[in-house]
């Protein structure tokens, strides 16, 4: 399905752009399989290229969720596990990514690290293979904009969370200053090739997955990134 798919619009339309609920979320459309191939591709190299530049928003995501003992956290798109090391030994993490090849590496970072509470899955974002309300915290690090269709899986990651749990997206969305957001845009289409589509759109994705931040904070060195804070009502 293409990022541009229209969605029903949200009580808050306004406060978003009179077409929020329904206008284009990125210039770039992606498939699973496309997708698929890219991370396939990237595994062995991912740690390097993505892990220290976008660490500290994930440090700072993990600081902010305030896991509490026995919590059950769902993390979507774990790629190779970068985040396993960072959550309390306390709470059980599951963990979901698409591709193979990332989890195998999530695999052996658990095993050499001796991580016992994360537990690794093959599943779709769009199709979580888990009960209504299950997890108490669902986290999706740099994820939406590597999707298909990033709503489908803020509604999915809505279905799995508990009430009163937290929904947790951490990821680059298109910049508000109307000269950055043309650039990125324009390299939006060649960005996916290295795992992420440059241009996704943050009033745009909250109104039509109907989504109400608590908080959004700017993380990582630049500060264009977002931690998006939601609970689920
Ligand atoms: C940019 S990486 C993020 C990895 C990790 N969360 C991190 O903090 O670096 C995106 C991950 O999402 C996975 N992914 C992409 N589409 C997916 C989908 N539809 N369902 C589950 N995982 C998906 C990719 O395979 C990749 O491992």
């Amino acid at each position: 399905m293409a990022l541009f798919e229209p969605h029903r619009p949200a009580e808050h339309d306004e406060l978003m752009g009179s077409d929020a609920a329904t206008r284009a979320l990125s210039v770039t459309v992606v498939e699973n399989d496309f997708v698929n191939g890219v991370y396939e591709k990237l595994a062995s190299v991912y740690d390097f290229t993505f892990g220290p530049t976008l660490h500290a928003g994930r440090v700072q995501a993990i600081q902010r969720m305030d896991i509490g003992r026995g919590d059950q956290v769902l993390e979507v798109g774990v790629g190779t596990g970068i985040n396993a090391g960072l959550y309390p030994r306390d709470c059980t993490v599951t963990g979901i990514d698409l591709s193979s090849s990332m989890l195998e590496k999530a695999r052996d970072r658990i095993a050499r690290k001796g991580i016992r509470n994360v537990r690794l899955l093959e599943m779709d974002a769009a199709d979580i293979k888990f009960g209504d309300c299950t997890f108490d915290i669902v986290y999706a690090p740099y994820l939406v904009s590597v999707v298909p269709d990033p709503v489908a899986v803020a509604r999915e990651m809505s279905r799995v969370c508990k009430p009163g749990g937290r929904i947790i997206i951490l990821n680059h969305f298109r910049s508000a200053n109307p000269l950055f957001a043309s650039i990125e845009r324009t390299i939006s289409p060649f960005t996916v090739h290295i795992g992420f589509a440059a241009d996704l759109d943050l009033p745009g994705f909250l109104a039509q997955a109907e989504l109400k931040p608590v908080s959004i904070e700017k993380v990582n060195i630049p500060r264009i990134w977002s931690l998006v804070t939601c609970i689920k009502e």
